[in-house]
């Protein structure tokens, strides 16, 4: 080795290259130094400011103020540049690290289509960034937007297109002090019906204005015992690793969910709503409940499919346990898998972790052998327990036999700003500070028929699209 370097001329070369890179490396600093210098004069004069009334407001108008307006369910309005103001640098840092909106998804990888993205474009985010570097400018009044206004939330948004919801379900008051820590409040309520009866759709909201500021987030899962069914359509441990009953209803963010077309979820009589409302102190005690409204098919009509909450985990089990084992300061990584009995939709994805979960993936193993990836949260948020729900025809058709595999990270380290204490071992548990991981994925399974004609149009489409224009 010695002797065949001493051979070659390694030292003029190495000199040459070294020559090379300082002379790149001036020019970049020169570059930047004299833009630097130069400041916002030339940046003006090369691209038009960026100002909040000709091209902050659009950005907040479809992305923030659903959220963001007085009464909505953030600590802030965003809608008028006095109260936007304040916040410039707040939101630079928030979309410029992506925890703003709350869409937590790698949007480089898998599905990218979706009935409720929030997330910003790179030239929004830029936009936003530019705004805030350049002093956050409000530019000419006459550029503003007519102010959007925002529906009253009092009623039901659903009530337009279906009248009263047929059910109202409460989840009971809980009073949260004006200072004190998160609470995860887990109560019961029954569902009041006596025959089964088929959902078309659901609403979820605070009873009151006041608890809309103590809401985080809301989920409702409906709990119902058919362990036949179960063991018909799924296999191993997806047959009985849901706990005691059937889950499968959910909310956050969005306000409602409208099963799509001929499709619904079936209530038997004795089922129940087990909420989860995640409660939060705004320094004055505020008292309210949630409520669920359903509204159902009329009697006689049934949908064609039924859709299944289920709950893919990616914890292995040991005698019908769920198993968790993260040593203190680590990442750790678990994988599940799940395979699908018959034909399936899968409608969305919606990673479940607690405050050391850091990401998620859910992955397509397909009977060929191939593999998709289909989603994957890359900085999951515990605050936030976002559902991605695929848009109508973004939503996967899987074959039978495909199995589901569910990778999962959990972070028991400092850098994990949830992390209550990277010193303790963590383990599985229904507790905040206890670990799990898994993903809430409504199925739709559909028949050997109906997978076959949607290969046949898919096929036909490609051709379609592959044919020669003129
Ligand atoms: C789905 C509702 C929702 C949407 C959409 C949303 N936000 Fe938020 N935002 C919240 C809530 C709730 C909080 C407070 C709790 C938290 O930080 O998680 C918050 C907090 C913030 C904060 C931090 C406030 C503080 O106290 O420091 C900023 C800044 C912010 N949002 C900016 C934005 C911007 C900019 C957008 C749009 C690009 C946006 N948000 C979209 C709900 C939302």
């Amino acid at each position: 080795m010695t002797s065949l370097r001493k051979s070659l001329p390694v030292g003029p070369l190495a000199f040459m290259l070294a020559v090379l890179m300082t002379l790149a490396f001036i020019t970049v600093i020169a570059t930047t130094v004299s833009a630097q210098a130069l400041g916002n004069a030339v940046k003006n004069s090369a691209q038009p400011q960026v100002t909040f009334a000709k091209d902050v407001v659009p950005v907040l108008q479809t992305k923030c103020q659903e959220c963001h307006h007085t009464g909505g369910m953030a600590p802030m309005s965003l809608v008028t540049y006095e109260e936007t103001r304040p916040w410039a640098r707040a939101m630079k840092q928030r979309v410029e690290t992506r925890i703003m909106p709350p869409w937590h998804l790698d949007k480089t990888v898998g599905i990218q289509r979706f009935q409720n993205d929030l997330s910003l474009s790179e030239e929004q985010i830029a936009t936003i960034v530019r705004w805030v570097d350049e002093g956050a400018p409000l530019g000419n009044p006459k550029d503003l937007p007519p102010v959007k206004q925002w529906p009253n939330e009092d009623g039901w948004q659903l009530a337009k297109q279906f009248g009263a919801p047929d059910l109202v379900i409460d989840s009971g008051s809980y009073t949260m002090p004006a200072h004190g820590q998160d609470v995860w409040w887990k109560p019961l309520s029954d569902v009041p019906i006596t025959e089964p009866r088929w959902v078309r759709a659901v609403e979820i909201k605070p009873a009151t204005p006041a608890g809309r500021r103590i809401m985080h987030h809301v989920l409702a899962r409906l709990q119902q015992d058919e362990p036949d069914l179960r063991k018909a359509l799924f296999t191993g441990n997806d047959a009985d690793s849901n706990g005691p009953g059937m889950l499968m209803e959910w909310a956050i963010g969005k306000k409602y969910d409208i099963y799509r077309p001929d499709t619904g979820k079936l209530l038997m009589p004795g089922a129940h709503i087990w909420w989860e409302l995640h409660l939060h102190s705004v320094g004055e005690e505020i008292t309210d409940h949630a409520q669920l409204a359903i509204y159902l098919y009329p009697k006689g009509q049934e949908p064609k499919y039924r859709t299944y909450l289920m709950s893919y985990t990616a914890n292995p089990t040991i005698n019908g346990q769920l198993q968790l084992d993260i040593p203190p300061n680590t990442v750790k990584e678990t994988e599940g898998f799940h395979v699908l009995k018959h034909p399936a939709i899968l409608q969305n994805f919606q990673p479940h972790m607690h405050l050391r979960g850091k990401a998620m993936a859910m992955e397509a193993i397909l009977p060929d052998g191939s593999t998709q990836m289909l989603s994957f949260v890359d900085h999951f948020n515990f605050n936030w327990m976002t559902n991605y729900i695929y848009a109508d025809d973004a939503a996967p058709v899987l074959p039978a036999g495909t199995v589901l595999h569910i990778t999962a990270w959990h972070d028991n380290t400092v850098n994990n700003p949830n992390n209550p204490d990277p010193s303790q071992w963590v383990g599985w548990g229904e507790r905040t500070v206890d670990e799990m991981s898994h993903a809430w994925v409504n199925v739709t399974f559909i028949t050997d028929e109906d997978y076959q004609s949607y290969v046949a149009k898919q096929k036909s489409k490609q051709l379609a699209s592959a044919a020669p224009t003129r």
